[in-house]
């Protein structure tokens, strides 16, 4: 494979509805006719979906964005057949305007370090024996032949591993629960459910490379005594329940996956359930209900799944990137892994990044990365000339931070003294021109329509909040709002059963305390600052 020249074509979601299937197919055809010895292949995401179809030409790494079927012709000939690669579909760099012809060379990619998406664009995620030559397997192996489970969950304890699906849960302590509850049946459970609205993280890396999160499941599986796996997918995402699928199925007739995985006397096998696409069905109790095919709705803890979760068995509960960490963990150890991130939040952290920003798309940064650095660095700044004003983290319970703060370190500790959370990794980043009340309401809008209703809390006050934001956006906030709003936020993050009433005030509270004079214009001068709201004066201009 690294020989040969191979035109990887991108096959995410995101190329594939920018037509790429038609640009894998132009060029299969078109270096047949003209009997070129070039392998035509197919990749998951890159994580920079706004410049697709993306193509890549490897060995050298050229990198070609925007590509269309009626490129193929000139790629084919001029780069494939005389050695000169076509300039015009160079992606343009656009701080300098200039053309950057190689992929490592991208200003998006070079101060990102990918160990989750580490094989994401690089390999046919449907092919299992290109993921055996990246290194997969291996850990599998090791852990299986060298490790015994405790020896597993120390080496995971020592990396400093944090759940990545929100809460930052030690992974290592996580496993140790599932290890020392006694059962004659136990089950992990791989997290895929993902529906924070602009999240894609899970999503591209069970498309781009989904035996990750299947290896980490089953060094899971053995590190906790589980013989039994599932993975719980969202059917909204159905190129990665094909992917997933077809994952499992290699595994099995390459014997990772059954009875006595690499003679070692460890049986285990995986599981699908597709879920309906209820965010709230990603919080552990919901989704454990959701694959009994119960109602997906959380109940109270204790007891916690660790000690009786699915069909009343123990049950360990990861997120596709914890998952697809643990190898990392196993091959490189622990104390290299621990090297990476900040003081307590270890490894690196996959952002999907959007809003009022040049270059959005996936970002996988070491922990404690600043702000700043994703946002100008990475990201190429804010379009149009215009400034910071906010970035909005953790997905549609998360806080914003204002520009003020671009040293902020993205980490699980920073955050949340922000009053931001890291969540699954959402960033929405925003410009002068955003009305923060507005924002909150937004955000809140997604919640209040995803609260399942069971506790009183959540259920009335995300809708009185909405209410009042959305008066207050109408030009018909009254003097106290500000006050409710607050009593009421608190009360919800208090006194709600489950993750999402706990979590849903904070896009509130956090534009309260860093942009309480919005909220004032709004009600006491009916102005919306940022001129968003229609019903409302313009700012006065000075
Ligand atoms: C409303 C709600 C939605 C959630 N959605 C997800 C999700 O889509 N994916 C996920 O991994 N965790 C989600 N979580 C967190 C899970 O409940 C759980 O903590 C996580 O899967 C544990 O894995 P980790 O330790 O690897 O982070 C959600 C939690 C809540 C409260
Ligand atoms: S906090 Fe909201 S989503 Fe969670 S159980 Fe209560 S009503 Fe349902
Ligand atoms: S789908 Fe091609 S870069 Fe994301």
């Amino acid at each position: 494979m690294q020989n040969q020249r191979t035109v990887f074509v991108c096959h995410g979601t995101g190329c594939l509805s920018s037509r790429s299937g038609a640009v894998y197919d132009a060029l299969k055809a078109e270096a047949k006719r003209l009997r070129l010895d070039v392998t035509i292949d197919f990749t998951g995401c890159h994580g920079f979906c706004e410049k697709g179809g993306i193509v890549v030409v490897e060995p050298e790494g050229i990198f070609y964005s925007h590509v269309q079927a009626e490129d193929v012709p000139e790629i084919v000939s001029s780069h494939l057949r005389d050695g000169k690669p076509v300039e015009r579909l160079f992606y343009i760099d656009p701080a300098t305007g200039k053309a950057v012809p190689y992929y490592r060379e991208i200003n998006f990619y070079k101060k990102q370090q990918r160990l989750i998406l580490r094989n994401c664009g690089r390999i046919n995620p449907e092919k299992i024996d290109h993921y055996i030559d990246a290194g997969g397997y291996r850990s599998l192996k090791k852990a299986l032949l060298e490790m015994t489970p405790i020896q597993v969950i120390e080496e995971v304890k020592k990396s400093g591993l944090r759940g990545r699906g929100g809460a930052g849960f030690p992974t290592g302590r996580k496993w140790e629960f599932g290890y020392n509850v006694c059962a004659d049946k136990k089950y992990v459970i791989c997290n895929a459910d993902e529906g924070d609205p602009g999240a894609f993280m899970d999503r591209s890396v069970l498309e781009a490379d989904p035996q990750a999160a299947i290896e980490g499941l089953i060094i899971a599986g053995y590190a906790i005594g589980a013989n039994d796996g599932y993975v719980y997918i969202r059917a909204e995402y159905p190129l990665a329940v094909k992917r997933v699928y077809t994952a499992i199925q290699q595994a099995k007739e390459r014997g990772f996956l059954g009875k006595n995985i690499f003679g070692s006397g460890f049986d285990f096998e995986i599981h699908m359930k597709e879920g309906a696409g209820a965010f709230v069905c990603g919080e552990e109790t919901a989704l454990i209900a959701s694959i009994e095919s119960l109602r997906g709705m959380p109940r109270p803890r204790p007891p916690y799944p660790a000690q009786s979760g699915l069909f009343g068995k123990p049950t360990t509960i990861n997120n596709v990137k914890t998952l697809a960490s643990v190898p990392v963990v196993i091959d490189r150890g622990a104390d290299w892994y621990a090297g990476i991130g900040s003081e307590k939040s270890k490894g690196t952290t996959v952002i999907a990044l959007s809003g009022k920003i040049i270059n959005s798309g996936l970002v996988e940064v070491p922990m404690g990365t600043s702000l700043s650095t994703i946002i100008f660095d990475i990201g190429g700044g804010i379009p149009d000339r215009r400034r910071l004003k906010a970035v909005q983290t953790g997905g549609p319970s998360g806080g914003c931070i204002p520009a003020r703060f671009p040293d902020t370190q993205v980490d699980y500790e920073t955050l949340s003294l922000m009053g931001s959370i890291m969540g699954s990794g959402g960033m929405v980043v925003m410009d002068d021109t955003t009305c923060m009340v507005e924002v909150a309401r937004y955000f809140l809008t997604f919640t209040q329509a995803e609260s399942c209703g069971k506790c009183v809390p959540c259920r009335l006050g995300t809708k009185q909040m909405l209410e009042i934001l959305t008066r207050i956006t109408r030009g018909k906030g009254q003097e106290g709002d500000i006050e409710t709003l607050y009593d009421i936020a608190r009360t919800v993050k208090e006194c709600s059963l489950c993750g999402l009433g706990q979590t849903c005030p904070n896009p509130v509270l956090s534009t309260l305390n860093y942009f309480k004079e919005e909220y004032e214009a709004h009600i006491k001068k009916r102005v919306c600052p940022a001129d968003q709201c229609r019903a409302l004066k313009r700012k006065e201009k000075n």
